[in-house]
């Protein structure tokens, strides 16, 4: 058996970064009242990390890049065969490519239609000011009776299928802890550099400095002007 590193640095850490917001998010978006203002600060931050993540699918190590995950119907059919090759499996499998995307896609929607929400009573999202009112609807109706059951649920069955992975003796949630896998094939290794965990560090300040931008441009344009 090599070990060999599959999840480097930024991507650990993006994960459970990613974790405690919609946990946060969650409890402040049920609790309202005060607490609305931690969920849209929250809420920016899930949104930074979620285009962090599709920056780093690009550029980041080997087995965080999406062209190496992709579920094409070829990888899926052979995993779903038994004829997986090592390569398959090192990272995300295919079925598990699957819920990576869906997950990403609807934590991004979450957050999108949260910047245009609005709960009529006094938290407007910074967008929702630029947009009409049908717009504002839309958003906020997907946004609690659509994006919070659908996450709800893929969540549940993101969590069930480590633990069943984990009874059948694949382990995917320790390597997303330290980073490193057992393999019996010798596959490249994810580069977890100091300089790549320097790179992330900086496509994440400007991320984060961008979603800043939008929301002060936001919330100094809009015509609604009680946005956080
Ligand atoms: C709010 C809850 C969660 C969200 C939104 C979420 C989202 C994600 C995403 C987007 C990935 C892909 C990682 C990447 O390539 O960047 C992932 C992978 C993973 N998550 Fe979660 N996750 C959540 C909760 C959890 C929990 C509670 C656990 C622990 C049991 C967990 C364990 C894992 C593991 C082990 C992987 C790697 C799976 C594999 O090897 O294919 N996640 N998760
Ligand atoms: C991944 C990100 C997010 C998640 C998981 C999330 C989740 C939630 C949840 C669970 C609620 C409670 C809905 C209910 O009462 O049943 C809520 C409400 C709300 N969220 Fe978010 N949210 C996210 C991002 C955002 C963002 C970025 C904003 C705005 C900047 C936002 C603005 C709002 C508003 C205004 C409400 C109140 C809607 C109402 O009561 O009519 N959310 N959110």
């Amino acid at each position: 058996m090599n070990r060999v590193r599959i999840w480097d640095l930024p991507t650990r850490l993006f994960h459970w970064a990613l974790v405690l917001c919609v946990i946060g998010l969650f409890v402040t978006g049920r609790i309202g009242g005060d607490l609305m203002n931690w969920h849209f600060r929250l809420g920016y931050a899930a949104l930074t990390l979620v285009l962090f993540r599709v920056v780093w699918g690009f550029i980041g190590g080997y087995w965080s890049r999406f062209a190496r995950f992709l579920p094409t119907p070829g990888r899926i059919l052979r995993y779903l065969r038994g004829q997986a090759r090592p390569e398959d499996t090192a990272g995300h499998n295919p079925l598990g490519a699957c819920s990576v995307f869906a997950l990403l896609i609807l934590v991004a929607a979450q957050a999108i239609t949260g910047l245009f929400s609005y709960d009529e009573i006094a938290f407007a999202g910074p967008l929702s000011g630029l947009v009409s009112d049908h717009a504002v609807d839309l958003a906020t109706r997907y946004h609690k009776a659509w994006g919070q059951p659908l996450i709800i649920g893929l969540v549940a069955l993101h969590v069930l299928a480590i633990i069943v992975y984990t009874a059948l003796k694949h382990h995917l949630f320790w390597p997303m802890i330290v980073g490193d896998k057992p393999l019996e094939a010798d596959l490249a290794a994810a580069r977890d550099t100091a300089g790549a965990r320097i790179l992330a560090l900086v496509v994440l300040a400007i991320l984060a400095a961008a979603v800043y931008a939008l929301v002060t441009w936001g919330n100094t344009h809009g015509t609604a002007g009680f946005g956080y």
